[in-house]
């Protein structure tokens, strides 16, 4: 069978990739629309970037207006925005949910429409050109033709995915993630390790998409511990956004599995940051999967170092479930209760969530294919 592998037309890597990027973005446009967070102005990620757009001339209207996990309205009004300052290209800066906005923006800008209409249509016209910094080591969506927005009408966490929507370049210069807060840095970090992990173990695997896969979980659990107790690692930190590319590279062509078809509905539901709802999950649904991906999973324990000799495959799968597990322990992951979500509330949506991972296609891809009922006993198992 053969595969189409999707990347964007550029990445640039490394210190000092604005930079180098601005030899490409010259030619985007006459103006862009920087999409970005109030916490990038306050850092004065923002202000590093117009400086740089300065020195090429490149005028730019800044939105601020993402916060976590963007939401439809955030998205019509950037296109407003976009359309009333005369903008004809985009820069998202930030987090996975600036750069997903980015792409949302940018889609509606070339498509028309509500992108509350978006969710599972294949999108026709090209979007303006776009680029993509991401400054959290986690989405990998400046590397993803993804781009996740919470329809609030519906409570929906809404799954677009169409090549369309991949950054045209990606400039990833680990620098931008060296202020992340620690719990930051783990639950995104945690995204980006649950990337690869679902990719490799997913029915729609394939050679490329094995390659990023694996070195990006080799790279994380080398490495993301100590970024969470030692932010200030810089070539742990370069390692991580490397790793997080990795990931959402792997993610992107292969597709995530049941963690994030079942992590979607407890962010729209109960507003938790993805890295950490796929955090809290990540353990009861690799205790799952296992059965149907024990050959994949003793290849990981290889990969990170956890497979002695003598053991057998199923004992190898064991070790890097009991490896991921330690290090979740390790990063201090929040349950359910601890994030302070009500449980009755919990156990009353339970249906509607299992519904809505189910309608999502992603769980669909696990090597253990769930039934409504297993992904509810699952939610369950949260609170055990
Ligand atoms: N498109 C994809 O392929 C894809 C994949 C996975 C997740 N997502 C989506 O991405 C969103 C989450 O993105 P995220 O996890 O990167 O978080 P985020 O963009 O929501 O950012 C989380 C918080 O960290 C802050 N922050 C970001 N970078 C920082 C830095 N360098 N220093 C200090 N603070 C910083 C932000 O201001 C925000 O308050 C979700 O909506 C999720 O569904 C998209
Ligand atoms: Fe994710």
């Amino acid at each position: 069978m053969a595969n189409l592998f999707f990347v964007p037309q550029n990445i640039i890597t490394g210190e000092n990739a604005l930079q180098m990027s601005l030899e490409h973005l010259k030619d985007f446009g006459k103006k862009a629309l920087i999409v970005t967070d109030n916490m990038m102005i306050k850092l004065g990620n923002v202000k590093k970037l117009t400086d740089a757009l300065d020195s090429i001339s490149v005028l730019y209207t800044i939105y601020p207006g993402i916060n976590s996990e963007p939401n439809h309205t955030m998205i019509d009004e950037g296109v407003e925005v976009y359309k009333k300052e005369g903008c004809d290209f985009l820069i998202g800066i930030g987090g996975g949910s600036p750069l997903d906005s980015m792409k949302a923006i940018g889609a509606v800008v070339a498509n028309g429409g509500s992108i509350t209409e978006y969710m599972g249509k294949k999108i026709d016209n090209d979007l303006p050109p776009t680029c993509a910094i991401p400054t959290t080591a986690g989405t990998g969506s400046e590397a993803t033709k993804v781009s996740i927005i919470n329809n609030t009408i519906t409570n929906v966490k809404m799954l677009l995915n169409d090549p369309k929507l991949m950054a045209r370049i990606a400039v990833i210069d680990p620098v931008f993630t060296m202020t992340a807060p620690p719990e930051v840095t783990a639950a995104t970090g945690v995204d980006a390790l649950t990337h690869a992990i679902e990719a490799y173990t997913s029915r729609k695997a394939f050679s490329m998409s094995d390659i990023f896969a694996k070195s990006a979980i080799k790279r994380i659990f080398e490495n993301l511990y100590e970024v969470y107790t030692n932010g200030s690692n810089f070539d742990a930190r370069k390692e991580m956004a490397n790793a997080a590319l990795e990931g959402g590279i792997a993610f992107s062509n292969a597709s995530v599995t049941i963690v994030h078809g079942m992590s979607r509905p407890i962010g729209a539901l109960f507003h938790v940051p993805h890295g950490l709802s796929n955090a809290m999950l990540l353990n009861v649904c690799l205790e799952f999967l296992k059965p149907g991906a024990v050959d994949r999973l003793n290849e990981l324990a290889m990969i990170i170092g956890v497979h002695n000799q003598g053991m057998t495959t199923e004992e190898g799968a064991d070790a890097f479930v009991k490896a991921t597990t330690d290090l979740l322990k390790k990063l201090n992951i929040k349950t359910p209760q601890e994030f302070g979500i009500d449980k009755d509330e919990f156990f009353k949506q339970i249906p509607k969530m299992a519904e809505d991972a189910l309608i999502s296609g992603s769980p669909q891809n696990t090597r253990r294919i769930p039934s409504k009922d297993e992904i509810m006993t699952l939610y369950k198992k949260l609170w055990e």
